[in-house]
């Protein structure tokens, strides 16, 4: 793909999701700093922009999960898409990270002190984020819908009862800030997600499954953060 220093990195994930994998390997952050351009996350970052643009170009060929072009498709479609997806995941997902990141905190806690604050980051970001979905689904996702849907039925935009859009966007996207920073801590804290030589079966699993996690949270904030929440304040400041 084709892309220049001076492109987002929001932008670039968004043209073609291939690109995020790259990102996730230089530890490049699209969704929360997805508005960071290239440049400028790499010099942060203290990789040479260069090279990351030689692997940005080395994508060729017809992406397959990267064909979804997420910012064509009509709000509905994507808030609909963000729920079934995303958010059934992290409900899906949650209960056994919990079980299992205090299961090895208890077992494993002793020669890895570390765990014990895992357990507690993980425990935080099942709080948070099953109280940041809600908090999506039924305020601020189903406003999004009803401002889409008057805007193609030509119809007046409804009145928020939260002043303006950007108000509920800018909690979420503090939010998503405060789970990404917690999972960012637990990537550092396990060495990348490294079960060691004395860990069990639990440990394993409890470590691929939070960086599934993180991978998909990834991918979820960048649907809402550059491409969601940006569309629906244009739409309520545009029509
Ligand atoms: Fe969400
Ligand atoms: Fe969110």
């Amino acid at each position: 793909m084709n892309c220049t220093h001076a492109m987002t990195l929001g932008e670039i994930v968004t043209e073609d999701f291939r690109a995020a994998a790259i990102f996730e390997r230089h530890g490049l952050d699209f969704c929360c700093r997805g508005g960071r351009s290239l440049e400028h996350s790499c010099r942060d970052a203290g990789i040479s922009t260069e090279d990351v643009l030689q692997e940005l170009e080395a994508i060729t060929g017809p992406p397959s999960f990267a064909a979804m072009r997420f910012d064509k498709m009509a709000l509905p479609a994507l808030v609909e898409y963000i729920v079934d997806k995303h958010h059934a995941y992290v409900k899906e997902a949650l209960p056994s990270l919990v079980a299992h990141s205090k299961k090895i905190a208890g077992v494993h806690g002793g020669r890895h002190p570390e765990l014990v604050r895992v357990g507690q980051l993980v425990e935080q970001v099942a709080e948070e984020m099953t109280s940041h979905m809600m908090k999506e689904e039924h305020v601020l996702f189903p406003f999004i819908v009803k401002l889409a849907s008057a805007k193609a039925e030509g119809r007046p935009a409804p009145v928020p009862p939260f002043g303006t859009v950007s108000n509920p966007i800018h909690v979420m996207e503090v939010e998503h800030e405060s789970a990404g920073n917690a999972m960012f801590e637990i990537r550092e804290l396990t060495d990348g997600y490294k079960t060691p030589a004395d860990g069990c079966t639990t440990y394993e699993v409890c470590l691929r499954e939070l960086e599934a996690f993180e991978k998909d949270l990834h991918a979820h904030v960048h649907l809402e953060n550059n491409i969601l929440f940006p569309k629906a304040a244009a739409l309520e400041n545009h029509g």
